[in-house]
């Protein structure tokens, strides 16, 4: 599905708040995550490669979250889990891992980081009109899934790499990736002021 048309998808668009960190801020915070340009060079040699199995990796996703009722409660209603409300949030996944290896983490993705912390917080339920679902996924398991966003991802860059060696550059790059979004993400579960 081309970006422009999966309902919901707000990157880019103008009418969204920006970031409230800063060019310089966001460069420290990548300093942290030991998140530098060639690992924006790994993202986008990630990509053709991750490109023709996101269906599948998406798969393996949505094969956790289902498998763990703790974390299928997101996306629960009295009525039992939303098949519209996960395959809605499936399209905008998918394009998450397209936007993150595109490695280009300018304002207006930094604008979109801050929308999709939003969404997993206090902005949760809105965008697919979603009712009865709880109004906010527990910050604990979103730092949590970073790890099997991580792992899970290893075998399918392997399946494209060149050698061992360019795996390992382009799997480190994409964990430094996730956990940089995370962090931003953060910025919707904490205190004024505490971020
Ligand atoms: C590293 C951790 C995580 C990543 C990378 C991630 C990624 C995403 C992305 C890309 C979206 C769509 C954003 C958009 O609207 O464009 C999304 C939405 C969502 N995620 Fe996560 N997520 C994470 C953790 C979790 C966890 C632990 C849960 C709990 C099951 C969860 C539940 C949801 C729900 C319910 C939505 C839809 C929110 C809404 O109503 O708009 N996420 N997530």
């Amino acid at each position: 599905m081309p970006a422009s048309t999966i309902p919901g998808y707000r990157y880019g668009d103008r009418a969204l708040p920006p970031a409230s960190i800063d060019e310089a801020a966001f460069r420290d915070l990548c300093a942290a995550c030991l998140l530098a340009d060639d690992d924006l060079a790994a993202l986008r040699e990630a990509a053709p490669i991750i490109e023709p199995q996101v269906e599948e990796i998406l798969d393996t996703w949505y094969g956790f979250v289902g498998s763990h009722p703790f974390l299928l409660a997101a996306f629960s209603t009295p009525e039992g889990p939303s098949q519209r409300y996960l395959a809605a949030v499936r399209a905008r996944f998918g394009q998450w891992i397209r936007d993150t290896l595109r490695g280009e983490f300018d304002a207006a993705w930094l604008a979109y980081q801050r929308e999709i912390g939003r969404r997993h917080a206090d902005g949760k339920n809105a965008t697919d009109g979603v009712e009865g679902a709880p109004p906010v996924v527990p910050f604990r398991y979103v730092a949590a899934l970073i790890v099997p966003i991580t792992v899970t991802m290893r075998p399918f860059l392997a399946k494209g790499a060149r050698d061992a060696e360019h795996l390992e550059r382009m799997h480190q790059a994409w964990f430094k990736a996730v956990v940089c979004s995370v962090a931003l993400w953060a910025e919707a579960y904490t205190r004024e002021g505490w971020w």
